[in-house]
């Protein structure tokens, strides 16, 4: 079963546990879910009104 799903988050959330925070990953390209794992870092450059697939390392722009 495959699901396709749209994030427009970039960085994760922080949730106060304890003495340390934990970042949950909100960008949905972690491969350590539910924790960020830094991969938000390949949005950095997105741009508004431009939709975007990723696959493993590929990303594409989606054409409407
Ligand atoms: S928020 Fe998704 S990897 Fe960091």
């Amino acid at each position: 079963m495959t699901r396709i799903l749209t994030n427009e988050q970039t960085g994760p959330y922080a949730v106060k546990e304890g003495k340390f925070p934990l970042y949950i990953c909100a960008c949905g390209l972690s491969k350590n879910k539910p924790y960020c794992d830094g991969s938000h870092k390949k949005t950095r450059d997105e741009q508004p009104g431009v939709v975007y697939k990723y696959e493993g390392d590929r990303r594409t722009e989606v054409k409407p």
